[in-house]
């Protein structure tokens, strides 16, 4: 497929058949990921793929509980339909065939061995640049599910319950759950989103 038809029919893909992922279709698509540039070539990452059904439900249980528990800012919703609406958001991955989850370890910056300034000050400096590593990889495989027939959505929702996924996840230290990708075969169609104009978003400094 060619790369701008991809970027052009990408759409986040909520709802899956049941078909399965091949795994060799999972390793390509981590392969893929691992070729994204990072900071300093520190390809601070690892990527798991989670199919177990039983874990994905315990996950999205875990999600779930944590959202239940977030205090309400309308006191007046009884029902927490503000909440609710979020929570699908947040756990339909539990009926996926598949996530890709992104785990990091701490980068270290050139600039921090030679500069008096902490390796905080350094990332805040230069916009978290282990998050925009991140993005990199991400978007290679959203990109790259699109070429191999798949669909797929990026997460970051489900992070409210972080600290309860990656004990189910068997994450350690210094590994830490950044972000996931929950993916399949798409079942039915997505809309599309509508996009800003490009005389919206872009301007040529002369
Ligand atoms: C950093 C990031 C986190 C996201 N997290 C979620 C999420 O947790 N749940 C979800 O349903 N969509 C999530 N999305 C998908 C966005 O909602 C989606 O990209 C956006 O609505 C535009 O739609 P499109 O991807 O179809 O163009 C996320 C997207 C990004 C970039």
């Amino acid at each position: 497929m060619e790369l701008v038809h991809a970027i052009e029919t990408r759409v986040s893909v909520r709802s899956f058949t049941q078909e399965k992922i091949k795994t060799e279709d999972l390793k390509e698509l981590v392969r893929r990921a691992g070729l994204a540039p990072s900071i300093n070539n520190s390809q601070p990452w690892k990527f798991l793929a989670i199919t177990n059904q039983d874990l994905l439900k315990k996950m999205a249980k875990a999600v779930s509980e944590r959202i239940g528990s977030l205090p309400v800012k309308d006191k007046e919703d009884t029902n927490r339909s503000f909440l609710s609406r979020i929570e699908w958001y947040s756990t339909f991955f539990e009926d996926a065939p598949a996530i890709i989850a992104l785990l990091m370890k701490p980068y270290e910056s050139v600039l921090e061995k030679g500069a008096e300034l902490t390796h905080e000050e350094i990332d805040r400096m230069r916009n978290h640049p282990d998050m925009q590593t991140a993005g990199a990889a991400i978007q290679t495989i959203l990109l790259s599910a699109v070429d191999l027939g798949y669909g797929a959505c990026w997460m970051s929702a489900p992070l409210v319950a972080k600290p309860d996924l990656e004990k189910l996840m068997k994450v350690q230290s210094p590994w830490s759950l950044v972000t996931f990708v929950a993916i399949g075969k798409p079942f039915g169609s997505s809309a599309r989103k509508s996009k800003k104009a490009l005389s919206e978003i872009f301007e040529i400094i002369p």
